[in-house]
C-alpha cells in the first residue's frame, strides 16, 4: 500500500461511480462491497435513513454473488495500480471456506476480509462476530481454504471486543478491521413506524466515532497483528485519532456519501499533519496515545 487509506467495504461498491470524481490510484487500497456466494436481494426499503451525527443502513448485503462479482467487478478494480481486497460473507462456515477457495484461485487479489457480523444460521442465527468461538470458527475455516492476507472485520455490537481479536488472531488472521456499524433504531413521529424497512439498521458515521476509537485501542492492547481502523472518519485528524490510538491503517465510509473526495483530503491532510509535527513516517504515531 502506498499510503494506509482505503473505502469501507459497501460504501464504495467496486469503485465504478467514485472513478469519475476522484482518483482511485491515489487510495492505499481498494476494498469491495461484501459478496456472498449466491446472489442476495438484500432487505426491504427503505434501506437508509440520516439520523443525528450519521446515518442507519439496513442494505442486507444485497449482491449479485461470487461469479458475477469476478466476471463483471473484480476485473474494472485490478485495472487500478492499488492492492485490491475482496471482502465475502457467509451463512455458514462452509460458506466462507468455499468463498475463500474460489477466491484465492484468482489471480490479482491483494487480500480477503471476512464480514463476521452475519448469522450463523446453523447456530440459531448468532452473528459470527458476536461469540468467541464462532468468530475463532469461520477465522479458522478461512485460513485453512487461503493464502492469502486475511482481515477479519469486527462487529462492535459486543461486550468484550479484545476476547473476539485475541480469539480471531490465534485462528489465523493477519489483520483485523474494525469496527462495522453499531444496531440502532429511528422512529417516525408522524406515521410512528420506524424509518427502515427492516425496523434495526447499521449506524455509522460521526455519531460511532468515539466508540470505535475506545474499540481500537482495546484491541490494540490484545493483539499484536495490524489493525484497520474504521468509524465515523471524516478529515484527517479523525483518521490521526485513530493511528494515536494504535490503528496502523483506517477506512473510510459514511464521509464519502458527503464528499466523494474524502479520502485523497484525507491522505494530504495526514502528510501535512505530519509536516507539521515534525514526524517522518506514520509508524512514528501508531499507537502513541498518552494514557
Ligand atoms: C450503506 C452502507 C453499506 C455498508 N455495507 C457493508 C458491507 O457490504 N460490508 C461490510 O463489511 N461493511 C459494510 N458497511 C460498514 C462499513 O464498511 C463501515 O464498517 C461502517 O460504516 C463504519 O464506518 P463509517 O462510519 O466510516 O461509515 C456498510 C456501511 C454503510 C453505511
Amino acid at each position: 500500500m502506498k499510503n494506509p487509506v482505503m473505502p469501507a467495504s459497501g460504501t464504495f461498491g467496486a469503485g465504478r461511480e467514485y472513478s469519475e470524481l476522484m482518483d482511485i490510484n491515489r487510495l492505499g487500497a481498494l476494498v469491495a462491497k461484501t459478496v456472498t456466494l449466491k446472489p442476495r436481494d438484500g432487505n426491504i426499503p427503505p434501506r437508509l435513513c440520516e439520523v443525528s451525527s450519521g446515518m442507519l443502513n439496513s442494505i442486507g448485503l444485497q449482491n449479485e454473488g461470487i461469479d458475477h462479482f469476478l466476471k463483471h467487478d473484480f476485473p474494472f478494480m485490478k485495472e487500478f495500480d492499488v492492492p485490491v481486497i475482496i471482502n465475502i460473507a457467509g451463512n455458514s462456515l462452509e460458506e466462507y471456506a468455499q468463498l475463500c477457495r474460489e477466491i484465492d484461485r484468482v489471480e490479482g487479489v491483494s487480500g480477503i476480509e471476512l464480514n463476521i457480523s452475519c448469522p450463523n444460521i446453523k447456530a440459531g442465527g448468532i452473528a459470527f462476530g458476536a461469540s468467541s468461538k464462532l468468530a475463532e470458527q469461520v477465522t479458522a475455516a478461512a485460513r485453512y481454504n487461503t493464502q492469502l492476507p486475511l482481515i477479519v472485520k469486527l462487529t462492535p455490537n459486543v461486550y468484550n471486543i479484545s476476547k473476539i481479536a485475541r480469539a480471531v488472531t490465534s485462528a489465523g488472521a493477519d489483520a483485523i478491521s474494525l469496527i462495522n456499524t453499531m444496531v440502532g433504531m429511528s422512529i417516525d413521529t408522524n406515521t410512528f413506524k420506524p424509518n427502515l424497512g427492516n425496523i434495526t439498521g447499521g449506524l455509522s458515521g460521526p455519531a460511532i466515532k468515539p466508540i470505535a476509537v475506545r474499540m481500537v485501542w482495546e484491541v490494540a492492547q490484545s493483539v499484536k497483528i495490524p489493525i484497520i481502523g474504521i468509524g465515523g472518519i471524516s478529515n484527517a485528524l479523525d483518521a490521526v485519532e485513530f493511528f494515536l490510538a494504535g490503528a496502523t491503517a483506517v477506512a473510510v465510509g459514511t464521509a464519502n456519501f458527503i464528499n466523494p473526495l474524502t479520502m485523497t483530503d484525507i491522505i494530504s491532510g495526514l502528510e501535512a499533519y505530519l509536516v507539521d509535527k515534525g514526524f517522518t513516517d506514520i509508524g512514528q504515531i501508531i499507537g502513541k496515545v498518552k494514557t
